[in-house]
């Protein structure tokens, strides 16, 4: 890291945390509490001012040749800078024609293009690849419900990604294959460790504190000209690895493939990598039905109980993710906020009502409910499940 990323990044660490901290306080203490105008004026002009004139000298310097690592995480860096200022309307995308912050988007330009990101900060930048010290990782404040949220939102993801990598090993072994079954196994406790830690995130998580004071820094900016969407906890190869590896998704669906050539530049490189190849690959869903001959044999009936588990378990995610977390944190104190403040609330930028009913569709794509609009793995899920009853 060079000084001058050095520098940024200890500001990045504590008088931007600090002052976010303190507009926070500010906007809570209002009775209502999704206004920013007119409020903390000269904190706002700090924070931005500052910001800017540690930014100048890393666009001078032209930092993209320090390794990937050093690169990505000057883009967290200037992403989170982008993002407070969006949070406290300092820029606004529906107010400008491009970012009046020129020299933040310059420096995130640079490097998004030449790393092959998004020029904005992305959930990794928070999560998987944010580094502690002294126990302390990078964060937008230091409210203990950010913090609640980034700890259960990394650990999810973490163990989204053991459950994804172990089913993408199944491929080359075969479903009939004996390890397979502790991979299978191993996905298992992936998904499990995925619904633990959501439900303690439930629990810890306060509504209020969640939709006011820290789902804003999600909120989609401009870069230069283009507005980018916000960041959210689904932008890393796994869950799509496990949708797709399961077969309870289609690649080849539009509503699905949309979905995944919008999210490839919000991921690291190494995801976009895995993904790209686990869209070429047929699934372990489709690997079983064309399998059912074999159904008497034992590895059949060892293996497909196995991938039932996984599969429902997937499904459990998926519903918790939808049923709970969204319905809290979103519908519910969507439906009570002032009607100025509403379009302002999903980080996609869609209104509410085609977000969740796309969140919906997924969930029940996971779940294989039945349905008949959409293409869902339930009649398959059926089939699969009489051939274990029929041989026992
Ligand atoms: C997407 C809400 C936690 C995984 C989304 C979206 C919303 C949302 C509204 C739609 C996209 C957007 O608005 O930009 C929430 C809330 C959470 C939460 C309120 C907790 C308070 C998590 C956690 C995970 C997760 C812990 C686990 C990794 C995903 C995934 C997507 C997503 C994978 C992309 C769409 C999909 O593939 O399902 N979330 N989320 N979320 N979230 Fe969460």
């Amino acid at each position: 890291m060079t000084a001058n990323s050095q520098a940024f990044d200890h500001w990045i660490r504590t008088s931007f945390c600090d002052l976010n901290t303190e507009l926070e306080h500010l906007y809570w203490q209002q009775d209502d509490k999704a206004n920013v105008m007119n409020i903390g004026d000269d904190l706002k002009q700090q924070l931005e001012t500052e910001g800017r004139s540690l930014i100048l000298p890393l666009l001078d310097e032209g930092n993209t040749d320090n390794g990937f690592d050093n690169a990505f995480d000057l883009l967290g860096n200037v992403g989170l800078y982008m993002a407070a200022c969006r949070r406290h309307e300092i820029t606004e995308p529906s107010r400008e024609q491009s970012s009046p912050l020129i020299e933040a988007s310059a420096l995130a330009m640079h490097i998004g293009a030449s790393i092959g990101v998004t020029p904005r900060f992305a959930t990794a930048h928070l999560t998987t690849h944010n580094k502690a010290f002294n126990g302390n990782y990078k964060r937008f404040t230091h409210l203990e419900d950010e913090k609640v949220f980034i700890d259960y939102n990394t650990k999810a993801i973490l163990a989204y990604k053991r459950a994804a990598d172990a089913l993408i090993k199944i491929q080359p072994l075969g479903i009939s294959h004996p390890i397979t079954a502790d991979l299978l196994t191993s996905a298992k406790q992936g998904l499990k460790d995925v619904i633990d830690s959501n439900k303690l995130l439930f629990e810890k998580l306060d509504t209020d504190r969640f939709f006011n004071c820290v789902r804003p820094y999600y909120k989609p900016y401009r870069v230069g000209k283009e507005v980018y969407r916000g960041a959210n906890a689904g932008d890393f190869a796994g869950i799509n690895v496990i949708d797709l590896q399961l077969g309870l998704c289609f690649a080849n669906e539009p509503s699905y493939s949309q979905m995944l050539v919008d999210k490839f530049l919000y991921m690291m490189p190494e995801d976009q990598l895995i993904l790209r190849d686990c869209m070429r690959r047929t699934s372990i869903m489709d690997d079983f039905l064309d399998a059912s001959a074999c159904h008497k044999q034992a590895w059949y009936q060892e293996n497909l109980s196995l991938f039932l588990d996984v599969c429902k378990l997937h499904g459990t995610t998926a519903i918790q993710h939808h049923n709970q977390l969204v319905e809290r944190y979103i519908t519910k104190p969507s439906t009570e906020i002032a009607q100025q403040h509403m379009e302002k609330i999903t980080a996609s930028g869609p209104p509410l009502h085609v977000l969740l009913d796309s969140l919906e569709k997924l969930r029940d794509r996971r779940a294989a409910h039945q349905r008949d609009d959409i293409r869902t793995r339930y009649a398959d899920i059926e089939t699969l499940k009489n051939s274990i009853v029929e041989s026992t």
